[in-house]
């Protein structure tokens, strides 16, 4: 049962696609502070708080202070309070149980725990809520009718469940070919090769650099002869240049954000001095999103939204203060006190994302003008928006690939999303790991971090341990910044491992894909913590480093240096697999208990349900090579049967009966 409570002037986010009548009554569970505009919740010492999307910390959020805020994020840690996204979906499991969701543009704060061990406190910083109250069976149930409320979640195409390369660096034609040689050379399987910000002409959205790239439809032929397809990055930010048709077809017909007195806001990102389109004039984005068919025209299948919180180096006017502050503080001395330089590198460090700009710029929408703050985290949902139904306008019959960085609930109807800028970090695989049912929870099913980690130098064993997750996440991209260590697989001395699991990945393809489908058409969780199939079993309710796979896998990946293995918990009796290459496994039947698992660097390790099999492929060099119509399975116990998903990949029929065919043992 969805009940839903309004409070204030609400704006239409557009997050809910039907939404049930307003109550009058008061709202269950939280008092409410209207004058703080908070809501609290007394919490018992056992509850639960899931849910939450992208965040940082555990499944369970109850102990710290997070904050829905789009953000630019790359140093992301524990005591961050936001990251790219802004997710207002919570699970309280406990001796109450409901799913509460808060459709509410600005910035809210969830203290759970935080000031005070017992209380949940959601605070807002306007009070215009639209405020959802869902009961259930259980907290599966409650996330079932959540995620029918918002909408079927984004499909993407088939292959773009196949590995990717990124780098933010292949510079040019030969780098990217480069990738691709040593990848087919070596036995890697591979589908998907990122251009990062370098393909455009001086950071140009919709421009492909003529020197680096030249002939771009061709070498998408190129590419594809190969099975490799090209997924460009697309940025918030349209660069000012008078010429530059993008800039002045949205100068000319007003579709880019303006200050107040109506000029156009003036930031500074990858371009330089760029401005922003206003995403929630439906206009302006309608023209944005037609952009994408001059990339689409050349061949290109799949698109990254970046940028989108959106993210700002600086603004015009803060740089120019900054500037004449530092000239006034420092002169020509080169001696500066220590507040001198204090006040100095204060300067520099609030030049980026500092939330006063937010508030200098304003959004022309159906339903009135608003300044950018009050509506901050819509941005990003409505630039992948804009794409999504553009290119649902323009290439009807297909599924174009498409995720974004930031993103609201709402936003997972047009595209997935990355987990943003990590680190090569032992915690980011964990990370990693407890945002997949969180994000589930609201509706992102195509999701992966950056195997291998993006910031900093990783490791040859960070990234095996990486990939053998990432081996289970729909999106399997290895992603790395400018400049940091290279970590293609074959940079590394261990290619065997990395064919192997790479190989493994294509074995799981008609499995994955299968449960990806269920999740996306039937609302439902592809990745789940444990507690959510065992609420009665006090271990599961604690476990934060093991995840159900659709109702047939446990995951329990090693995250941690130097491990030889790790214990894993089994609430039931499991047969574990362990990948042995070529198509072969050795299975292990398991108790129920605790078990220490030896998982030597490179293995991949998972643990299959009694009662149930799995659909598996012999395998392939790219997801066109691997036969989802004769499939093989693997089993555990008697009578097992599985409902096999299984369409063409890439038309939008979705809901034909013969796409589901059950599998028996
Ligand atoms: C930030 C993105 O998060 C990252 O993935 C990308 O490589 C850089 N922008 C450069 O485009």
């Amino acid at each position: 049962m969805i009940r839903r409570y309004c409070f204030g002037r609400v704006f239409e986010t557009d997050a809910v696609q039907k939404k049930p009548e307003a109550q009058a009554g008061a709202l269950p569970y939280f008092s409410v502070n209207e004058e703080e505009m908070s809501l609290t919740f007394s919490m018992e010492k056992d509850d639960i708080v899931y849910g939450l999307g992208e965040n940082v910390r555990g499944i369970n959020k109850r102990g710290w202070m997070y904050k829905s805020k789009c953000s630019d994020q790359p140093h992301h840690h524990e005591d961050t309070q936001s990251m790219y996204a802004a997710h207002n979906f919570i699970l309280v499991s406990g001796k109450e149980q409901f799913g509460l969701f808060i459709d509410y543009p600005g910035i809210l704060t969830f203290d759970v725990g935080y000031t005070d061990l017992s209380v949940l406190k959601i605070t807002a910083s306007d009070w215009n809520l639209d405020i959802y109250v869902i009961e259930g069976e259980n907290p599966r149930d409650i996330v079932r009718q959540f995620r029918a409320l918002i909408g079927r979640s984004y499909i993407a195409p088939r292959w773009a469940l196949g590995a990717g390369q990124s780098r933010w660096g292949y510079m040019n034609r030969d780098d990217v070919r480069e990738v691709v040689r040593q990848y087919r050379s070596l036995g890697l399987p591979l589908d998907m090769v990122y251009l990062d910000i370098d393909y455009m002409e001086r950071y140009k959205d919709f421009t492909v650099n003529e020197e680096r790239f030249p002939d771009f439809t061709a070498f998408n032929e190129e590419m594809k002869e190969q099975n490799i397809r090209l997924i460009p990055i697309i940025d918030a930010a349209v660069k000012e240049e008078k010429g530059y048709p993008v800039y002045d077809e949205g100068i000319e017909k007003g579709y880019f954000c303006t200050d107040e007195n109506g000029k156009p806001f003036v930031g500074a990102v990858w371009p330089g001095r760029s401005l922003f389109t206003d995403m929630l004039n439906p206009e302006a984005r309608d023209w944005f999103g037609n952009q994408y068919k001059v990339l689409l025209d050349q061949g290109v299948e799949g698109f990254w939204n970046d940028m989108n919180e959106p993210a700002i180096f600086y603004a015009e006017d803060r740089l120019a203060d900054s500037l004449s502050e530092i000239a006034k503080l420092a002169g020509t001395q080169q001696n500066l006190s220590i507040e001198q330089f204090r006040e100095f590198m204060g300067l520099f460090s609030s030049l980026s994302g500092n939330p006063d700009d937010y508030r200098k710029f304003w959004h022309d929408t159906p339903q009135g003008r608003f300044r950018h703050d009050q509506v901050h985290n819509l941005y990003g949902y409505n630039m992948t928006r804009a794409a999504g139904e553009a290119f649902e306008r323009l290439e009807p019959d297909k599924r174009i690939l498409l995720f974004s960085r930031a993103s609201y609930i709402g936003m997972h109807r047009y595209g997935g999303i990355w987990q943003g800028d990590n680190k090569s970090w032992w915690s980011h695989i964990l990370l990693n790991l407890h945002m997949m049912p969180s994000l589930n929870m609201c509706g992102f099913l195509y999701t992966g971090a950056d195997l291998g980690g993006f910031g900093c130098d990783t490791t040859e064993d960070l990234v095996l341990r990486w990939y053998a997750l990432g081996v289970f996440t729909p999106l399997m991209r290895n992603h790395a910044a400018f400049r940091t260590r290279e970590q293609e697989p074959y940079q590394f001395k261990d290619i065997d491992s990395f064919r192997r699991i790479l190989q493994l990945r294509y074995c799981l393809l008609p499995y994955l894909y299968s449960e990806y489908m269920k999740a996306a058409i039937d609302g439902d969780m592809m990745f789940r913590p444990l507690s959510f199939d065992h609420p009665d079993d006090k271990r599961c309710r604690t476990i934060e480093d093991q995840l159900y796979l659709g109702n047939e896998l446990m995951i329990a990946p090693v995250y941690e240096q130097n491990a030889a293995g790790r214990y894993v918990y089994l609430p039931e009796r499991m047969k574990m697999l362990r990948w042995l290459g070529d198509g072969k496994f050795e299975e292990t039947v398991l108790e129920k208990g605790d078990h220490y698992i030896e998982v030597p660097l490179g293995d991949v390790v998972f643990f299959l349900r009694e009662g149930h099999l799995i659909p598996v492929s012999s395998g392939g060099q790219c997801e066109a090579e691997v036969d989802f119509e004769h499939v093989n399975t693997l089993s555990f116990g008697e009578g097992a049967q599985y409902e096999y998903y299984h369409d063409d990949g890439v038309s939008r029929n979705y809901e034909a009966k013969e796409n589901r065919t059950i599998l028996r043992a």
